[in-house]
């Protein structure tokens, strides 16, 4: 069985093809992070506009360097929500069409669903249950997987998600879209011991996040501060080291509360290098585990929904040929 993810939820166009017992067997990823630079975000329209430019091309690179006709797909996966709605529309039309045309299943992959299944691509990937880490641009949760597809909630952020405050506070320190990658390595030329931001939402019980007081507390520190390259990346320490923190503080709560031992870490802020430190740390203390993808599945690609697409596909039989896109799609639905 082989089945082709396409992910088009924001400003990452995916293509890949997955064969159970084989693994990924070709993948093309295209990045509009050039394209939305100048205007310091994503911009929605545009991110449609080019996903529409360059989907059927990417599909057809990835059916070549797979060395498959399509006559060999058994599926088409592609992500129908979480994400932009005109984005989203462009996988959901073209997934849709092509399994029509090429009569096999159309698969809709929800995007977190997805980034929490990466991990399973891995070697070293973890057996149900486990609790997961789901940190990307535009979300923030943490999640009991019971087994797959079985999941329970167990909180999220109520205002910015974590790779949101990473791109607000990189845009405060005037570093470029997008901003964790650049905010992280940033942090690693900083002193820890300069600031101490608070750790939002630590001091009291339950498994929420804010994110959107810390970039405050960043913007009124660098008002009082000169403009050198040193003093920056003390504040991005002192941001990283706050964000890092509050994280595993809730992880750890997590694993506490559900007394399960396995953490996953997935989504973009999971390539982060001092979160995967500071988790590794944290469950190692405890006797537990933690799992990532590689960094290269961690932000969005089209690997991972090829892989989500076929554990669906396991529990279900295509879909009646009506579509829409769910720009919002809450993981547990
Ligand atoms: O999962 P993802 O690629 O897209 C969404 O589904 O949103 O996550 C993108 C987010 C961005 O906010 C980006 O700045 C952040 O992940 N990110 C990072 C790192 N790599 C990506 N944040 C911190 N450190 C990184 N190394
Ligand atoms: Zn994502």
């Amino acid at each position: 069985m082989r089945i082709i993810g396409i992910e088009t939820s924001c400003d990452e166009t995916g293509i890949a093809v997955y064969a159970p017992g084989e693994g990924i067997l070709a993948q093309q990823l295209h990045s509009q992070i050039k394209l939305h630079a100048d205007y310091g975000g994503v911009v929605p329209e545009l991110a449609s506009r080019d996903h529409i430019s360059r989907i059927t091309g990417l599909i057809d690179r990835c059916l070549q360097q797979a060395g498959l006709e399509k006559s060999a797909i058994d599926g088409v996966a592609y992500t129908a929500g979480p994400g932009l709605v005109g984005a989203l529309l462009v996988g959901v039309s073209v997934g849709r069409s092509l399994a029509y045309a090429w009569n096999c299943p159309a698969i809709a992959v929800n995007h977190m669903e997805a980034h929490l299944l990466a991990v399973m691509l891995e070697e070293q990937a973890p057996e149900p249950p486990f609790v997961a880490l789901l940190v990307s641009g535009g979300h923030t949760q943490l999640v009991l997987v019971k087994a797959v597809g079985e999941y329970e909630l167990l909180g999220e952020s109520q205002d910015d998600a974590a790779g949101e405050a990473f791109d607000k506070t990189a845009k405060l320190l005037g570093l470029g879209y997008p901003g964790g990658p650049q905010l992280s390595a940033l942090a690693q030329q900083g002193r820890s011991d300069v600031h101490h931001f608070p750790r939002p939402m630590t001091g009291k019980p339950g498994l929420d996040f804010s994110f959107s007081g810390l970039k405050t507390a960043v913007a009124l520190a660098i008002a009082g501060l000169d403009e050198d390259e040193q003093a920056r990346a003390d504040l991005a320490c002192g941001f990283v080291d706050a964000v890092v923190d509050t994280l595993a503080i809730k992880c750890e709560r997590a694993l506490e509360a559900t007394g399960v031992n396995q953490l996953v870490a997935a989504g973009g802020v999971s390539a982060n290098v001092q979160l995967r430190q500071r988790l590794q740390d944290m469950t190692r203390a405890r006797g537990g585990q933690v799992f990532y993808p590689r960094p290269d599945y961690c932000t969005d690609n089209g690997a991972m929904i090829a892989y989500a697409g076929y554990v669906k596909l396991q529990r279900q039989t295509g879909e009646p040929l009506s579509f829409g896109a769910r720009p919002r799609w809450p993981i547990t639905a």
